[in-house]
């Protein structure tokens, strides 16, 4: 490890908690002229452990100031965590939803621990937990379903009617969201089953969200050891959207069949907001379980950052296109063009760095591959390859720098991820956001997205283009980012 500080590896504009620990965003909204960003935090390690709700704040999406912690476990309810939950604002006051989480014995069910859900009420800056608490208890869980995995909920309010998706485990069929509906948030009454895993898809589901984007009501969840299946599910754990829609009356939402909604090795999590000016803005956790994570290995103190908020459109096929959030754009500095034909490996002067917006495009294409290696460096690098025949795209972060190891049983690799992208008329567009750990690359209009940590050494920053067994057009245009 190096002490000169040459390896701090922080992101400069996705967000990372002061020290600590970072999970799930939670509480992600618009409230009081700013947005709210809530995150699953345990201050006193970078590993995980009691969750407090950190938070934070940011007119742009880009630049976000700390906040004192919102949420501090020590109640009955939640003595042994604060977990993830939503936020919305009502009659001017900022309402959280969260789970209180208990190891402790649960005596109806016979084993130690149970999760319920709770509320606090605050003006932005500071959150009281409602007397009331809990307001969705144990008592509420449908027979069948699990009290000790009751978690994450998703508020939201129609006219005069409160909503929530829970995410829980029915004993057969796995993964399983729940609605509950209630007039004034205290008296919550359950109504359905949403979706289940249907005894294949994930034993465990995790943080719902929902909302509408145009005509369609969209569900998002995070199912866990969904069975892999070639560049899907490559994760223990995995985030996926179905496009439909929700019955109020009966609780369930009949849609599309799931779709991840990135192939890369770090997203898990995510919930979204809307805008003021209406845009569906998305976000993650930049990180996934059961990874060893070198800023804790390293005893820098901190661990785990979000992806960068993400737009949300839906395509005339009813599927889901991500693009970064456009307040970036303010922040591109010494643009850069290229536009030359590439044979073998090429870099451009001046091209290169770790904190990057690429717009890319392969055209007049007869190599075999095409791509580009990212913070290149010594023997550093991460690569970035398109297969014509295969139409697949490849990341391998393989010699991208310090090891990340996998510790789960069933997923002992988590070096390579893949998407397949259809060539749109021969051509391959790409956009890259490059971040000190980090790269997200949106595919074929941000239909697919590839998001990945990476902890190379500072001096690998190069850019290598390149084309095999062929030739093709290369077109860049390329920013720095100072935020
Ligand atoms: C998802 C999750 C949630 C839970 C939280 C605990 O990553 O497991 O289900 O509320 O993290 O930190």
């Amino acid at each position: 490890m190096k002490m000169n500080g040459r390896l701090d590896f922080r992101n400069s504009f996705h967000f990372s908690a002061p020290s600590g620990w970072l999970n799930d965003p939670n509480g992600f909204s618009w409230y009081d002229g700013a947005y709210h960003l809530f995150y699953q935090h345990n201050p006193y390690a970078s590993t995980w452990g009691r969750m407090h709700w950190g938070h934070a704040s940011s007119v742009d999406l880009v630049r976000w100031s700390h906040l004192p912690v919102a949420l501090v476990p020590g109640e009955s309810y939640d003595s042994d965590g604060c977990f993830s939950g939503t936020a919305v604002e009502h009659d001017g006051k900022h309402i959280l939803m969260y789970t209180g989480n208990s190891n402790a014995r649960d005596e109806i069910a016979g084993r130690a621990g149970w999760q319920v859900q709770c509320l606090a009420v605050g003006d932005g800056e500071t959150y009281r937990k409602m007397a009331r608490n809990p307001v969705i208890g144990s008592d509420l869980v449908p027979r069948g379903s699990s009290s000790a995995d009751f978690r994450d909920p998703k508020l939201f309010r129609e006219g005069d009617n409160w909503y929530c998706l829970i995410a829980s485990r029915d004993e057969e069929r796995g993964g399983e969201l729940l609605l509950y509906t209630a007039r004034d948030l205290a008296q919550w009454r359950f109504v359905g089953v949403t979706a289940h895993a249907g005894g294949t898809y994930g034993p465990v589901w995790e943080c719902p969200d929902f909302f509408a984007l145009g005509s369609a009501e969209i569900l998002v969840w995070s199912p866990q050891e969904v069975p892999q299946k070639g560049c899907r599910y490559r994760n223990p754990c995995s985030s996926v959207y179905s496009v439909g829609r929700l019955d109020r009356g009966r609780g369930d939402f009949s849609g599309s069949a799931p779709e991840l909604l990135d192939f890369g090795p770090d997203f898990y999590a995510p919930q979204t907001l809307e805008t003021p000016d209406g845009r569906r803005v998305l976000i993650a956790w930049m990180q996934m379980w059961e990874r060893t994570i070198p800023t804790d290995q390293l005893g820098h103190g901190w661990a785990g950052s979000m992806t960068l908020p993400r737009e949300l459109e839906i395509d005339d096929r009813g599927r889901l296109l991500q693009r970064p959030v456009r307040e970036l754009e303010a922040y591109r500095t010494n643009r850069q063009r290229v536009n030359a034909r590439i044979e073998g490996e090429r870099s451009f002067a001046g091209l290169r760095g770790h904190r990057l917006d690429l717009s890319i495009s392969f055209d007049d294409i007869d190599a075999s591959e095409i791509g580009l290696a990212l913070k290149r460096g010594g023997a550093e690098e991460t690569l970035l390859t398109y297969e014509i025949a295969s139409q697949r795209l490849t990341l391998d972060r393989t010699h991208a720098g310090c090891e990340i190891r996998s510790t789960s049983p069933s997923r002992p690799d988590c070096r390579l991820s893949c998407c397949d992208v259809d060539p749109n008329g021969k051509s391959l567009e790409l956009r890259i956001i490059l971040d000190r750990s980090s790269c997200e690359v949106f595919a074929a209009g941000g239909l697919r997205v590839i998001t990945a940590t990476l902890y190379p050494e500072e001096e690998s920053d190069d850019i290598v283009f390149f084309a095999r067994g062929g030739s093709a057009n290369l077109r860049c245009t390329a920013w720095e980012l100072s935020v």
